[in-house]
């Protein structure tokens, strides 16, 4: 699908999505065309012209799937049905032509690790022990004492064990989310046939990639032997010591995962959802080319400091595998907002970063205008894991709606929203959101900054973080300077070239200054004449 603007053509061998903008979309809250307070699929396809005006690429859809939505759509009926809160089948084809129509690629999540416990697929299969579909999930009798199998632990803490007792049958079953969210077992041909069909049946559709959901989870170890004890305390693998656990990121999971490659071929994306923070494990998932896109969670567990933000580049930067093109994402519907965890100054340098690394970059709805987490009162929480704060409605406007919805919201919109909002920050040339369409478009225009290669400088001084990016005889340099002072990024009588972007709206863009001097929380981007 072509481009709608003036992307300089790229070697024939590169994926489209290498010299993509992605942005990831929460349905429940980004438009609602209905006034019921829930985002559906027509008010996204109302508002594709923003992401056409921001300049992004293609855009990821969280779970639309029909679902009891206990984790908001994670858990899911039927993988081929559009939950009626969202729309109907018609309105994703809708939704799809009217991107494509755009120049924009759609991407639907898949969560192939688990279904919701009122699938009919987990319904049949705890009906009895000799069901047809027993082998579908993973099923084990009490550990001794008539406690949980062994002592593996769900990803959230309100949830526990990862094990739930089922009466009926007297046998346990495993559930690495909530116990509404039963794990199915890949281990069983036919359970990987059938998530095989579901890919396809969105292909069919006219998705052009696919978000797998905790890839990472599918293969367990099937002796299903205790954690050690040293890391038994742990719930996911995104810590230190975390890929020893048995129930996730087992060798395994590699061969399943090729599987799924060659079901989906070499041209569709496959964004993958890997929370394992052991750099040359997470990695792994590239395969030889022939797995996942694993998105990079570096940058989520780190503090907001330009040498944190460094290490986590330059330690994916030394651990991909050859050909390997890195995905970063400052944001997600799982984490705190990128302007409450960094502030509003720091977003704004993230910004220049995330849009000019070597990688694709990915940005979280309303990242881009600088919403932040938004407190929840206990008695309007919905998530089960605490995640509301950064899932609130998209801020269109100072409406008391906030343009996402006529009736009640299913989460609080805040008072921010009466100045943080697409079209104030649309008519005003120093907000966050302008800088994020010039970083954008900038970037579509550059080669070095598209598609080229990535050199750090030196570290000098804590704080300060600059690089080259370079394609052919284009050369840019970008420096970030959160020193808390002014610093001087090249020295009288060797800055040349042209500034092209300051974080700062009243730097003059053009002959860049001799020398450059960077005002605190400053970053600029340079093109070398050199
Ligand atoms: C990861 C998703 O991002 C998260 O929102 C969800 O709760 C879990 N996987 C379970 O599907």
């Amino acid at each position: 699908m072509p481009s709608s603007e003036d992307v300089r053509a790229e070697p024939a061998a590169a994926p489209w999505w290498r010299s993509a903008v992605l942005y990831q979309v929460y349905p429940r809250s980004f438009a609602d065309s209905d006034g019921d307070g829930v985002g559906d699929l027509r008010g996204i396809t109302g508002r594709l012209d923003h992401l056409v005006d921001l300049g992004v690429d293609a855009v990821w859809l969280s779970p639309f799937y029909a679902s009891p939505m206990v984790d908001f759509g994670y858990d899911i009926t039927d993988h081929c049905a559009v939950d009626p809160v969202f729309g109907t089948l018609a309105d994703v084809d809708a939704l799809v032509a009217a991107a494509h129509a755009r120049g924009l690629r759609v991407l639907v999540d898949v969560v192939p690790n688990h279904t919701s416990d009122r699938h009919p697929w987990f319904a049949e299969s705890r009906s009895s022990r000799d069901s047809g579909r027993r082998d579908w999930y993973v099923w084990a009798d009490p550990g001794p004492g008539g406690g949980p199998p062994n002592n593996w632990l769900s990803a959230f803490a309100a949830s526990g064990p990862a094990w739930t007792l089922d009466g009926r049958t007297g046998q346990y079953y495993l559930h690495s989310y909530t116990a509404a969210q039963p794990d199915l077992n890949w281990q069983n041909a036919a359970v990987r046939e059938a998530v095989h069909d579901v890919l396809r049946f969105w292909l069919e559709r006219g998705v052009d990639g696919f978000r797998v959901d905790a890839a990472h989870r599918l293969v367990k170890d099937p002796t299903l032997a205790d954690n050690p004890a040293d890391v038994a305390h742990l719930r996911t693998a995104l810590v230190p010591g975390g890929t020893r656990l048995r129930h996730i990121d087992q060798p395994g999971v590699h061969e399943v995962l090729r599987e799924v490659r060659a079901v989906v071929g070499p041209d569709t994306l496959l964004l993958g959802e890997i929370g394992v923070a052991d750099p040359t494990r997470w990695a792994a998932y590239y395969g030889s080319g022939d797995e996942l896109v694993p998105l990079n969670p570096t940058f989520w567990s780190r503090p907001c400091t330009t040498d944190a933000l460094r290490s986590a580049v330059d330690t994916t930067e030394a651990v991909l595998p050859p050909g390997g093109w890195p995905v970063y994402a400052l944001g997600n519907h799982d984490l705190s907002r990128l302007a409450t965890r960094c502030g509003s100054a720091r977003a704004r340098l993230a910004a220049v970063l995330l849009l000019t690394l070597r990688g694709t970059p990915l940005v979280y709805y309303g990242d881009e205008l600088g919403m932040t987490d938004v407190p929840v009162p206990p008695e309007a929480a919905r998530d089960p894991d605490g995640r509301d704060p950064a899932r609130t409605p998209m801020q269109w406007d100072a409406s008391p709606g906030a343009g996402f919805t006529t009736g009640r919201p299913w989460l609080p919109i805040p008072p921010t929203a009466g100045t943080v909002n697409v079209a104030a920050e649309r008519a005003d040339p120093g907000s966050l959101l302008n800088l994020y369409r010039a970083l954008i478009r900038l970037r579509r225009r550059s080669p070095a900054l598209r598609t080229g290669d990535y050199r750090p400088l030196p570290p000098t001084d804590p704080g300060l973080y600059a690089y080259w990016r370079q394609a052919g005889d284009q050369r840019i340099l970008v420096a970030l300077n959160a020193t808390g002072r002014s610093r001087t990024v090249a020295p009288p009588g060797t800055s040349t070239g042209r500034l092209l972007l300051s974080t700062d709206p009243d730097r003059p863009l053009g002959e860049c200054p001799d020398p450059l001097v960077l005002a605190a929380d400053e970053a600029v981007v340079v093109e070398s004449d050199r």
